[in-house]
């Protein structure tokens, strides 16, 4: 159900010429773009879908921002996951309510926010990554979305090889860094039979280093695939594809624990 806009709430705000913002709404605030300026309290308590105007005639649509908005906009350490790739990688490795993630490097969060969304309050999610600043960022950037730091999540400052310290066991490993061949030992441990591996890569010559090394070690039924998104530009005039497309992001690799060798 939709409420009204609210103090501290923040509102996707789009221009006509599709141009998109990600502002933090306070009473008393003024939103500068090139279009003039916006009081924020013109959007306060008012319903999603509102149009507002600037100043100096310019218009702004005024609407909640989807989780793929936030992660467009949020402040990045490390470069995030495009949504066209997590959300195949959610189907693909088969992230349901309930199941426990492993996640490495976490980045900026953009894949955790996901994960957590996901696997709700009934799973468990728990991200390594080996960088301090990025640690960070994605813990404010997971607050930001979430309100609050989700309590089924455990944000980590390490190597996601400590894992096999742990003796932790997950249904679920999703490692969007660069070299998940060298670990592959510790995955496959802290896996469940049948578990899921997902790698995410950005060249070829990584993904056959990693798929090898996969099929070395155990995991089976290996698939390789990677997501071509191209909009389109509908008119009354004309239907065109968009002249610019994100083309080449990642490559997906999933596979399945196997047993025992
Ligand atoms: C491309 S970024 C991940 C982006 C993230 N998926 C997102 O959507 O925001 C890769 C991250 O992996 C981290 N990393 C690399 N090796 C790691 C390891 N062995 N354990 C934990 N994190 C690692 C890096 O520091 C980097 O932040």
């Amino acid at each position: 159900m939709s409420a009204p806009f609210e103090p501290g709430e923040r509102v996707l705000l789009v221009d006509d010429k599709g141009r998109r913002f990600l502002v933090r709404l306070q009473r008393g605030s003024i939103f500068h773009f090139h279009g003039g300026a916006v009081p924020h309290d013109l959007i306060l308590d008012s319903d999603e879908g509102i149009v507002v105007h600037s100043t100096t005639g310019g218009s702004l649509l005024c609407l909640r921002p989807r989780m793929a908005d936030f992660v467009l906009k949020m402040p990045r350490g490390a470069q995030v996951i495009y949504p066209k790739d997590v959300g195949a990688i959610l189907v693909e490795a088969d992230i349901a309510p309930g199941l426990r993630v492993l996640e490495a490097g976490t980045g900026s969060g953009a894949l955790t926010l996901a994960l957590c969304r996901s696997t709700g309050p009934d799973g468990r999610v728990v991200s390594y990554e080996l960088r301090e600043d990025f640690h960070r960022t994605a813990g404010t950037n997971l607050e930001m979305f979430f309100g609050k730091l989700p309590a089924w999540l455990e944000l980590r400052l390490g190597d996601v090889r400590e894992v096999a310290e742990t003796g932790e066991r997950f249904d679920r490993a999703i490692l969007d860094m660069p070299e998940p061949w060298g670990i592959l030992a510790e995955i496959r441990g802290a896996l469940y039979a049948g578990g899921i591996l997902c790698t995410y890569l950005p060249t070829t010559n990584q993904v056959q280093e990693a798929v090898l090394a996969m099929q070395g070690a155990g995991f089976i039924d290996v698939q390789t695939f990677e997501v071509l998104l191209r909009s389109w530009h509908v008119t009354a005039r004309s239907v065109r594809p968009d002249h610019r497309m994100v083309a080449h992001t990642g490559f997906v690799s999933v596979a399945r624990k196997g047993p025992p060798t």
